[in-house]
């Protein structure tokens, strides 16, 4: 854009301008579609007035004037307010609203955050913000219309540049309509992120929109919004290889976001433009600083990291006895029962079906459950029933918690009939659900609760009332520009603080995820299992999720790959999918291959639907098989998973994450949907397609040992494909050389595996060395990583010289695995050569599982200790 419009004459501004007030009023009556196809442009951009900057250089303030008023979608906003801050060294925020009035903003209270009103120090003019500790740099154009870019200083690459060729005003910013747009430099740029879709591929494909407004649409629909609005995405370059950074749009509004290859364009309906950039430059790192910024992961107990069966359709308490035997008689671990819907008196929160789920029993059951050291998790839904005889209605009527329209509590409709919502805004609301909770918690005391339909999603489609229920510019809503209310809560209603659901529509999940965590936390004194449908920037705090209403076919077992890597970079990484699929029958061969794959899923899940076939993993001999070879791994792995979780909970590091977070380098890694690691150095390559039993995997550069078979090694000498066996009953998972693994023995729950004791899995390099660590506590403290005496963090390296395999620990912090007495019994080493002798008693050549493996161990865990054995004939 150039400056032709301020040149134009004023005549013809004037014709133009009528022209286009008749188009807008047509538009308000007829409501035209989103893409003007006028050639008014939807706004005219802003002028640099003025810009101040602290001599610092950590932030700046620039004040914006219209250029013109453009009439489509409203009014433009006179005078902008630009604030630029390294909030961080790491972290740039960027921020433009209007200067005269407050707009809608997130309140610092839901997600904390620095507040914007720097002051400066004192002043110095300059279109150039720059903090010597920062790879970013910020520059503003005195251009008409204003633009501004960021810069990486490092590599003088552009990052983002609000200067689009052809295509942009720069900024539009009007009361329900805002457009901001940046250029990306093509096919150098991979992109990911921009939550919650079902994608075929992990990294976007151009020529796409992504709409955020959370809405019960199921998962089983590809590119359609679905539950949660995650409108973070990372930015990662070929060149130079591997350099990648992070962008929030910290806005809760309804938008579409048009990724188009040479550009990505913002369309949002309200807030303001929040942005925060974050340097990276690796994608761990990015991670790691977006977390920081919008909180990082709750920690997750120890048991949600078993195995978990439900079914929306279990007929009664003799329905779910059954089921638990049914898992203890194939001997496939079963860790958590669950129950939809189905327990409840007529859809009732809180409430027993008398007939189906009555008390005594169920109390029975979940006893039972207990003494198994198994758990038990139930669903709850927003929309409370209205029923004059049932006592938690009438409690939240009377604390007046409820969402409003019009001054009157807003009628819903969701599986009770009618229904009152609770506005989670409210504190009362908070206190009303906890003591639900808890109440509730005194008759059947479940271990963590299931949050769903909460997008708010409701039967009735509510009539539109004003801009709100229907603003001038539509968002792609279900792929049809459906209307704001279309089975949702009207965005006029209001809610406490009389927001607007318009403007927090997206963020209900989030609270009814707040709310629930900490009601959890404060009646069991333990750490809260919370799993939420939908959900917002920082839900990981307070929330597990899983991928909602997939489908049981082939093409929905793959998707899920890009959506639990999706929201590991949206900082919740408790994520899983439904293993054999919700909706549809599945079929033997599909659900033994999901459940070799949701096996390594970080939360793993049965479930299915009412009207779908029955699913447990126990209905074939072969899916059994599957499932025992399968979750026998994952419990092994169990103390590597935990670790893990910690590490999310410190740095906010995925728990299964895209092969490029360990190999940014390496481009082919990029494209891959179809693999994932758990960690750093732990490869998942499923079979995704019917009728195969073999597998084309991607193995990035390095030695890869087959977990299920120690002694098959795959060394890539470069990365390559590489067609591995997949009989109908396997998987391939591979842990890369270099790694140290700390895995106890496979049992029927979390807990008998964690009395028996560690075993090492030491994966030499081509160098013969290897690192890991491991992080053990009770499983369930409410704190992870809190007092001292409650954890230990224990790391060991390992490696080969002179003769003599040395493995050495240092426990880092903590005093929990002493006091426990927790022991080291035995260690393999992968990556020796099969024929060597080693030299001491303790050590077997070649024991059971084909590689040398020193047992007889009793190495306390919580002492540092160092092991040296002598190898002969040593050969890597
Ligand atoms: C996206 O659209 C542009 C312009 O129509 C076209 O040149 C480009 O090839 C498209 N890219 C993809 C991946 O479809
Ligand atoms: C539970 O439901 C099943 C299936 O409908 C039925 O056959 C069985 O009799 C019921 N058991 C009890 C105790 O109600
Ligand atoms: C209210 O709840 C009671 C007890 O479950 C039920 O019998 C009754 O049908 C419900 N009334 C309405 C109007 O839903
Ligand atoms: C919350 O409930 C308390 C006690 O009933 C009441 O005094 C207070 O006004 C309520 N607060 C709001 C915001 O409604
Ligand atoms: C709302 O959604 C339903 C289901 O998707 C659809 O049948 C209906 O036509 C929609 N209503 C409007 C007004 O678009
Ligand atoms: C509440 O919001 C409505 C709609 O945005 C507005 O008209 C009204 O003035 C507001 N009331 C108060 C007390 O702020
Ligand atoms: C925790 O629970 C207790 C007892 O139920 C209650 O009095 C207290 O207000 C609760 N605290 C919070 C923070 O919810
Ligand atoms: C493990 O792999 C080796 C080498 O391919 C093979 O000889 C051995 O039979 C396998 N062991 C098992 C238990 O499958
Ligand atoms: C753990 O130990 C490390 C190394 O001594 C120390 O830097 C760190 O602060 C400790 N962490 C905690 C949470 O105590």
């Amino acid at each position: 854009m150039t400056t032709t419009h301020t040149n134009t004459t004023t005549s013809s501004k004037r014709k133009r301008g009528y022209l286009n007030l008749v188009f807008f009023f047509f538009c308000l009556l007829f409501s035209c579609s989103s893409a003007a196809t006028d050639s008014t442009p939807v706004g005219y951009g802003y002028n640099l007035l003025s810009v101040t900057a602290d001599p610092s250089g950590d932030s700046l303030i620039a004040k914006l004037r219209l250029i013109h008023d453009s009439p489509i979608y409203g009014p433009d906003v006179k005078n902008l307010h630009l604030l630029a801050s390294f909030e961080t060294k790491d972290r740039l925020r960027v921020r433009i609203t209007d200067a005269d009035s407050r707009r809608w903003e997130i309140p610092p209270e839901i997600i904390p955050r620095k507040a914007p009103n720097v002051i400066l120090r004192s002043r110095r003019e300059t279109l150039v913000l720059s903090s010597g500790e920062s790879d970013l740099i910020l520059t503003l154009r005195r251009t008409s219309p204003f633009t501004f870019s960021i810069t990486r200083r490092s590599s003088g690459d552009v990052l983002f540049d609000t200067a689009v060729a052809g295509i942009t005003p720069g900024i539009v910013f009007k009361d329900q309509y805002l457009e901001i747009s940046t250029s990306l430099p093509g096919d150098r740029a991979s992109i990911y992120g921009l939550g919650e879709h079902t994608k075929k591929t992990f990294r976007l494909v151009p020529n796409d929109t992504f709409t955020m407004w959370t809405a019960d649409i199921g998962s089983a629909n590809p590119d359609l919004n679905l539950y949660g609005s995650h409108p973070f995405y990372m930015d990662l370059r070929s060149s130079p290889a591997g350099a990648t950074h992070g962008v929030l749009l910290l806005n809760s509004n309804g938008m579409d976001v048009h990724y188009a290859g040479s550009h990505l364009t913002y369309k949002i309906i309200g807030g303001v433009l929040d942005f925060y950039f974050f340097a990276g430059p690796s994608p761990l790192s990015v991670v790691e600083q977006y977390t920081d910024l919008i909180g990082r992961p709750a920690p997750m107990p120890y048991w949600s990291f078993g195995f978990h069966q439900c079914r929306y359709g279990y007929k009664n308490v003799s329905d779910l006895e059954s089921v638990v035997a049914g898992y203890a008689k194939a001997r496939i671990p079963l860790e958590v029962m669950w129950t939809d819907i189905d327990y409840m008196d007529g859809f009732k929160d809180f409430t027993l079906d008398p007939i189906n789920f009555p008390a005594d029993k169920m109390i029975k059951f979940v006893n039972q459950l207990h003494q198994n050291q198994q758990r038990y998790v139930m669903i709850i839904d927003p929309g409370i029933s209205i029923n004059k005889t049932y006592p938690t209605f009438l409690r939240g009527l009377k604390s007046d918690v409820f969402l409003k329209r019009n001054g009157v509590n807003y009628l819903g409709s969701v599986w009770p009939g009618d229904v009152y919502f609770p506005d989670f805004w409210n504190p009362n609301a908070s206190i009303f659900w906890a003591e639900e909770i808890a109440n509730f918690r005194k008759t059947i005391p479940v271990d963590g609760l299931w949050i769903d339909m909460n997008e708010i999603s409701n039967f009735i489609d509510p009539s539109s009332e004003n801009k709100l229920d229907d603003p001038p510019y539509k968002i792609n809503n279900a792929g049809v520009q459906r209307p704001l209310n279309n089975k949702t809560v009207p965005a006029s209603s209001l809610h406490y603080g009389n927001l607007t659901e318009y403007d927090v529509h997206n963020l209900y999940g989030f609270m009814e995820s707040k709310a629930t965590h900490d009601a959890l936390v404060n009646n069991t004194g333990k750490r809260a299992f919370v799993l939420s449908r939908s959900s917002f920037v920082g839900s990981g705090k307070y929330a597990a999720h899983w991928t909602g209403d997939n489908a049981a076919t082939w093409n929905d077992l793959a998707y899920s790959i890009p959506t639990i890597l999706s929201f590991g970079l949206f900082g919740i990484p408790m994520v899983g999918a439904d293993i054999c699929g919700f909706s549809g029958d599945t079929n033997e061969e599909l659900c033994g291959r999901w459940i070799q794959l949701g096996a390594f899923y970080p939360f793993a899940r049965d479930h299915s639907e009412k009207n779908s076939a029955r699913q447990e993993l126990y209905l074939w001999d072969s899916v059994a098989r599957s499932a025992r070879k399968a979750l026998g791994l994952r419990y092994r792995l169990l103390p590597y998973l935990y670790t893990l979780m910690y590490e999310a909970h410190l740095k906010g590091r995925p728990i299964a994450r895209p092969l490029f977070f360990s190999f940014p380098e390496d481009k082919q890694t990029y494209g891959i949907s179809t693999q994932f690691l758990l960690g750093e150095g732990v490869m998942v390559s499923p079979v995704l397609s019917p009728g195969t039993v073999q597998v084309e995997a991607y193995f990035p550069q390095g030695k890869w040992f087959n977990l299920f078979n120690f002694s098959q090694m795959v060394m890539a000498s470069s990365g390559e494909f590489v067609t591995l066996d997949a009989p109908e009953d396997s998987i391939n998972v591979h842990v890369r050389g270099g790694k140290v693994l700390v895995l106890q023995e496979s049992g029927m729950t979390t807990e008998s595996g964690k009395r028996s004791g560690f075993e090492l899995v030491v994966a030499l390099d081509e160098g013969g060395e290897a690192k890991g660590e491991v992080f053990v506590d009770d499983g369930e403290v409410v704190e992870m990583g809190g007092e001292v005496s409650e954890w230990s963090l224990v790391r060991f390296s390992a490696g080969v010289e002179g003769g003599e395999f040395k493995i050495k620990s240092e426990v880092v912090n903590g005093t929990y695995a002493l006091h426990e007495r927790m022991m080291v019994k035995k260690v393999y080493v992968l990556g020796l050569e099969h024929k060597v002798a080693v030299g001491i008693h303790c050590c077997s050549n070649g024991g059971s599982s084909g590689v040398p493996e020193i047992n007889g161990l009793s190495l306390l865990l919580g002492e540092g200790f160092e092991l040296k054995v002598k190898v002969t004939a040593l050969s890597l």
